[in-house]
């Protein structure tokens, strides 16, 4: 019999190592994503926030509803990255969340510093490790991710589109009365009120949407979806978590479980869409070596137009960053 066969759970476990995620930002979007993790129980998670106490006791709970759930995944909380080092993923969510009357883009100093701040710590813990980041604004956080780690770009990339996505889905379930297990969609572009959803690549059970609902209820679902972040915001005075935390986590599926899943993430675009040198919403193949590929689409003429005017956005909020 191999060693490992003679060994109970615990100890294989521990004969294997189990794989480490961190997540740094223990708020609402954090802590969701933690526990989202620790449910799929295939890694550790380290949460670190700046915040005293904040982590340790989140972590704490996230680890106690493992016996009522039924997972093992070791949860932590931790003010600094001694806890972190060795991680394979690291999900960036530290930084100020939205109030009612701001846009992402009214975060950008702050964050950026946080971003900043965070990413150094984190990639010196874990120089192996692949950056998902959330922090908004998101596409330009990409950028500060990317500057300060020198990381290659298939090892930081962000979540925005799987979000967006799951916003415009649900829009179009509630609309034609389909699951929303049915419902193909993919939004793409900068995560901002310019975001693209694609019409063309929309199907509900197959049967493209335009044959389904008309232009008018269309565009009403599209201007919904655009503006779905403020929404919330506007009836909860903070920006949303659970679909976010959910979102990243996925995100971390892929990679962790080398899914290759093709999802829309931001990605630094280096010719692909017509754009050049810039983090923006785009399909991508996911797995163990972070984003595989980037998946071109056939966009049709109105929306590579409005795919443009989205890049304009984000490198409009991209030239305030200081990190270079
Ligand atoms: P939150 O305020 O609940 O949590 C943020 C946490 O970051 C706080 O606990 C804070 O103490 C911590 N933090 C601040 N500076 C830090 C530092 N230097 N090191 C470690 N931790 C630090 O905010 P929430 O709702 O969790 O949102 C987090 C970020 O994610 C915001 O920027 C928000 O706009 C963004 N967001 C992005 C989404 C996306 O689709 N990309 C969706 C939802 C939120
Ligand atoms: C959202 O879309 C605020 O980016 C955050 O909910």
């Amino acid at each position: 019999m191999s060693q490992a066969l003679e060994l109970g759970r615990h100890e294989f476990q521990a004969y294997k190592g189990r794989r480490k995620v961190t997540v740094v930002g223990a708020g609402n979007v954090g802590a969701t994503c933690a526990q989202e993790l620790a449910r799929r129980d295939y890694a550790d998670v380290v949460l670190v926030d700046i915040k005293e106490g904040l982590p340790q006791g989140k972590a704490l709970d996230i680890n106690q509803s493992g016996s009522v759930l039924g997972y093992e995944a070791n949860v932590s909380g931790s003010n600094g990255y001694e806890e972190t080092a060795g991680s394979d993923v690291v999900v960036v969510t530290a930084g100020l969340p939205r109030s009612p009357g701001m846009s992402r883009d009214d975060l950008v100093t702050t964050n950026e510093n946080i971003v900043k701040s965070v990413t150094e710590a984190a990639v010196a813990a874990s120089p192996d490790a692949i950056i998902v980041v959330v922090s908004n604004p998101l596409d330009a956080m990409c950028h500060v991710a990317k500057n300060v780690s020198r990381w290659p770009k298939e090892r930081v990339f962000g979540m925005a589109g799987i979000l967006d996505t799951a916003r415009f889905s649900a829009f179009i379930a509630w609309e034609t009365g389909a699951s929303v297990k049915d419902v193909t969609a993919m939004v793409l572009g900068g995560h901002g009120d310019q975001m693209v959803p694609v019409v063309s690549a929309t199907t509900v059970g197959g049967v493209p949407l335009r044959n389904l609902v008309d232009d008018d209820r269309i565009e009403a679902m599209v201007e919904r979806t655009r503006t779905g972040g403020g929404e919330i915001v506007n009836l909860l005075g903070t920006s949303a978590w659970y679909a976010p935390g959910a979102a990243a986590a996925q995100m971390v599926d892929a990679i962790m479980l080398d899914e290759k899943r093709v999802l829309p993430c931001t990605a630094l675009l280096e010719g692909e869409y017509g754009i050049d040198g810039l983090y923006m919403g785009v399909p991508v193949k996911v797995g163990a070596g972070g984003i595989e590929q980037i998946v071109e689409l056939g966009l049709s003429g109105e929306e590579q137009r409005a795919f443009e005017q989205s890049a304009d956005a984000v490198r409009e909020v991209v030239s305030v960053l200081s990190t270079s």
